[in-house]
Order: structure tokens, then C-alpha cells, then sequence
């Protein structure tokens, strides 16, 4: 074989040398260093690249064609090289992270309403519905909302029916919802149609049908020669709703400072007459001590506990379960909506 030009020679043994360390290199940024170092500008492969047209003429072509040919298989073996790679950490991966999809997937309990809230947003609707507003009231009350304006003078015995907790300061946490007929009645002028819904307190022995913190729906109608007639039909056609039926329900006379006459409903809930709310038409002291003309205006009021009605859809036996703030119980009542 006749001697080799030397810059052949040169290109030869720098292609081996090259393809070597292409072979060792473990990672993609390793292979492209070395990639770039031997095609740089400065490179001997790029040196013999630039000076192939001051070579002799006979020289050139086969020179040319060398220097060219090392490129050409430096690049092929850095891209298989980098496949190779890719396929081996693909292994790794498959090794290391890999996930079994067959696996049961882990459970995340999403958040639900509670029972009490489930019952105030449907009463929320459906009196919406009749054209009620809904108002709010505070938690802390004075003694002239909670009692006074509601014709429970300080002397009065029905004082007692509403276990108080009282403030340092004489305030106290309302014992009901009727406080907010008093702050309808003082920040609008009749015709009223409005509702509140809401936490009260009370200053109970706790037991399976008594809790400190419950609550109500309140409701205050004032206008013109309003009857006990249309207290009835809004009643009943809130519990139809409620229920989802149509309700069997009674009056039965009872007393409540804030009205007069003043009433209890009950309703027939599987086959037994059930306590289900106190109401009445609004006692002319309570419309003056809100700012309205007895004279002028006549209204009905109702008070119905919410707690109560989770209960019965729920079949809870225990009040207490429900500011318990027990997961198991919500849980399990979560599953009574689902089904
Ligand atoms: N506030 C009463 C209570 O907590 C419930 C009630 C009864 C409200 C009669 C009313 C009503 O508006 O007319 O026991």
C-alpha cells in the first residue's frame, strides 16, 4: 500500500480518537462537547478542511474527501451514540419511576355542605323564591333587640323561656332570630317581606335534643291587613318545598310576646304530629317599637329551627352530633345526599 499522505494519516487517527471518546461519553451535554471541540474552527479536522485548496492538485481530492468522510461519520456516531442514551435512560426510568396503573387510586374525600348549611341554602331559595330578601343580623345583640323591642320586658317572665348567655358588657349572644325583624323593621319602610338565617345561642344543658349554638329561619311580612291566612299559606307553601310534598299541617294557639294571637304549627311527619314552628301575627308593640304604625301596617312573623329539619331528613337522633365537628358523622351524612 503506498504511503499514506500524512494529513490522511492525521485525519485517520483523529477520527479513532474522536469516535473513542464519542463511545465513553455517558451524557448528551459530554457527547456535544466533544462534538463541538473537533468540528470548533481552530480544530485540526477544521484546519484540514480550510487548507485543501492549497494542497497539491492530486492531493486534493482524496484529502478532501478524507476530511469530509470524518466529519460525516464524527456526526453519525454522535447521534447514535445520544439515541443510545436516550434508550438507556428511558430503561432507567422505567426502573425507578415506574407507576402500576392497575393500582387502586388513593381517595381525596372532596368537601361537602354541612346538613345545616344544605337546609339554610334551601330555605335561602325557596324563600328568595316568594320574593323575600334575605337579611343578616349580628351575633351579639343588645338587650333591646333580642328582648326589649320584642315586647320581653326586663321584668317579663318569658325571659326564661330563652337561656342567655350574657357579655360583660350587658350585651348578649342573641338567644333568636327575632332581633332581626326589629332591624328590618327600623332600616325599611313597609311593605316588608324579609328572612334571616342564622346561628343563635342558648345557655343550655346539653343533651340529645339541646345545644348552646343552633339555627333559625326567621320571617317578618309587614303590610296592609295582612291576616293569619296568608301566614299559613306562606308557611305551607315553604314546608312543600322544604319537603318536597305536599304537608299536612295544624295550628295550635301559643304564646310568644312578639305576636298576637300567637301559634305553633305542626305537621304530620310519619304518622305523628310534630312541633315545627312558632308564629303569629306581629304584636302592634313590636311594629311601633320598629318604627311602624300599628295603626297603618299589620304583619306576620315566623321562627322555625333549621337544626331540626336536618335531623328529621337525615333520621339524626342526637342534635349534638351536628356542631360536633366529627368528619365521620359529616361524612357519613354526605353520603345520605349522594344516594
Ligand atoms: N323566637 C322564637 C324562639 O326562638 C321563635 C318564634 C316564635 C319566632 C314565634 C317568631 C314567632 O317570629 O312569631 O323560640
Amino acid at each position: 500500500m503506498a504511503d499514506l499522505p500524512p494529513a490522511i494519516d492525521d485525519i485517520r487517527l483523529l477520527l479513532a480518537e474522536a469516535l473513542g471518546q464519542v463511545a465513553a461519553c455517558s451524557t448528551a451535554e459530554a457527547l456535544k462537547a466533544v462534538e463541538s471541540a473537533v468540528l470548533a474552527p481552530q480544530s485540526t479536522l477544521a484546519q484540514h478542511l480550510r487548507s485543501i485548496p492549497k494542497l497539491l492538485p492530486e492531493l486534493r481530492g482524496p484529502v478532501g474527501r478524507e476530511a469530509n468522510e470524518a466529519k460525516r461519520a464524527l456526526l453519525a456516531a454522535c447521534q447514535a451514540r445520544l439515541a443510545a442514551l436516550e434508550a438507556a435512560r428511558e430503561g432507567d426510568l422505567a426502573l425507578t419511576e415506574w407507576v402500576d396503573p392497575t393500582l387502586p387510586g388513593e381517595q381525596r374525600g372532596g368537601g361537602r355542605l354541612h346538613p345545616v348549611t344544605q337546609v339554610c341554602r334551601e330555605l335561602e331559595d325557596i324563600f328568595l323564591g316568594l320574593g323575600f330578601d334575605v337579611l343578616d343580623g349580628p351575633w351579639v345583640e343588645d338587650d333591646w333587640h333580642n328582648f326589649g323591642a320584642l315586647n320581653i320586658p326586663a321584668d317579663h317572665p318569658a325571659r326564661d323561656m330563652q337561656d342567655t348567655f350574657w357579655l360583660t358588657d350587658g350585651r348578649l349572644l342573641r338567644t333568636h332570630t327575632s332581633p332581626v325583624q326589629i332591624r328590618a323593621l327600623e332600616s325599611q319602610t313597609p311593605p316588608i317581606r324579609a328572612v334571616a338565617i342564622g346561628r343563635i345561642f342558648r345557655h343550655e344543658e346539653l343533651d340529645a335534643t339541646h345545644e348552646n349554638t343552633f339555627h333559625q329561619v326567621e320571617g317578618l311580612l309587614v303590610d296592609r291587613d295582612v291576616s293569619a291566612a296568608h301566614l299559613v299559606w306562606v308557611l305551607r307553601t315553604v314546608l312543600h318545598e322544604l319537603f318536597g310534598r305536599e304537608v299536612e299541617t295544624r295550628l295550635r294557639p301559643a304564646y310568644f310576646p312578639f305576636v298576637e294571637p300567637g301559634f305553633e304549627m305542626d305537621m304530620r311527619f310519619r304518622g305523628r304530629w310534630m312541633e315545627i314552628l312558632g308564629c303569629g301575627l306581629v304584636h302592634p308593640r313590636v311594629l311601633a317599637a320598629g318604627g311602624a304604625d300599628p295603626e297603618v301596617w299589620s304583619g306576620f312573623a315566623f321562627g322555625l329551627g333549621v337544626d331540626r329539619i336536618a335531623m328529621l331528613r337525615h333520621g339524626i337522633d342526637d342534635i349534638r352530633h351536628l356542631m360536633s365537628g366529627d368528619l365521620r358523622f359529616l361524612r357519613q351524612m354526605a353520603r345520605g345526599t349522594e344516594a
